[in-house]
């Protein structure tokens, strides 16, 4: 639930000040009654908001995360491909949703998406680090050797250097891995480069916010205490 002065605000229709003359003046409908209230609560995914009868909700500042299957690929459009966007409800279409950063055809795991430009470029941006936490079921076994290159910034074989990143073996060709860049095929790249070919990955974690239970293929919106934690991470850097 939020407020309606601040639902009106993030549509872009006026500052907070022209945004209470608006509803002084009665030209705000919620679900076709007139309402002058700045504090009435409402519920932006039910709630139909109209200004001088026109629906609004087109900007609302949203952050959903996706756990994504396999065979889906990021991208906003793509003439062969399923893409991501296929998984979000229809209903948040007018959202305008863009994927934050990218996962391959075949990782699965979380995807966030959001309309926040701003936060979308803090978010893949290498200077914030945010580290990525991956799972990894690959060819051979991770030793201590390679650890100690993950954590020393490799080298993959094509000569691109990657910033220093975290290797934990978990067993017989598992591991998980902790990145704080987005390059393409960066963690299947890393591995080959050590001689451990992915046979699976999923991305667990994205800075202070963990995939948890959602089920494979399930969308939900962040929570305000996670985004706001999200939020002091990115701007702690
Ligand atoms: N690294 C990869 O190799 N693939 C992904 O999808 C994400 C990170």
């Amino acid at each position: 639930m939020e407020r309606l002065d601040k639902f009106l605000c993030d549509s872009g229709i006026g500052t907070r000040s022209q945004v209470k003359v608006i509803l002084k003046s009665g030209r705000v409908t919620v679900d076709g009654k007139p309402e002058k209230d700045p504090g009435r609560k409402i519920d932006p995914d039910k709630a139909v908001i109209a200004l001088d009868g026109d629906i609004l909700g087109g900007m609302r500042r949203t952050v959903v995360m996706l756990n994504k299957p396999a065979g889906y690929v990021t991208a906003t459009e793509d003439p062969v491909e399923k893409t991501v966007m296929e998984l979000l409800p229809v209903e948040w279409k007018h959202l305008d949703l863009k994927p934050v950063g990218r996962l391959d055809k075949a990782t699965e795991g979380l995807l966030l998406f959001t309309n926040d430009g701003d936060l979308l470029h803090r978010l893949i941006s290498p200077k914030k680090e945010v580290p990525k936490i991956y799972y990894a079921r690959h060819e051979g076994q991770a030793d201590d050797g390679d650890v100690q290159a993950f954590a020393a910034g490799l080298t993959l074989r094509d000569g691109t250097a990657c910033l220093p990143a975290k290797l934990e073996p978990l067993g017989p060709g598992e591991s998980l891995v902790t990145v704080c860049e987005g390059k393409y095929h960066q963690v299947r790249r890393m591995m080959a480069s050590r001689n451990m070919t992915v046979l699976y990955l999923e991305r667990r974690q994205e800075g202070t916010l963990p995939l948890g239970d959602l089920p494979r293929g399930q969308v939900r919106e962040l929570t305000a205490e996670e985004l706001a934690d999200l939020e002091r991470e990115i701007s702690a850097k």
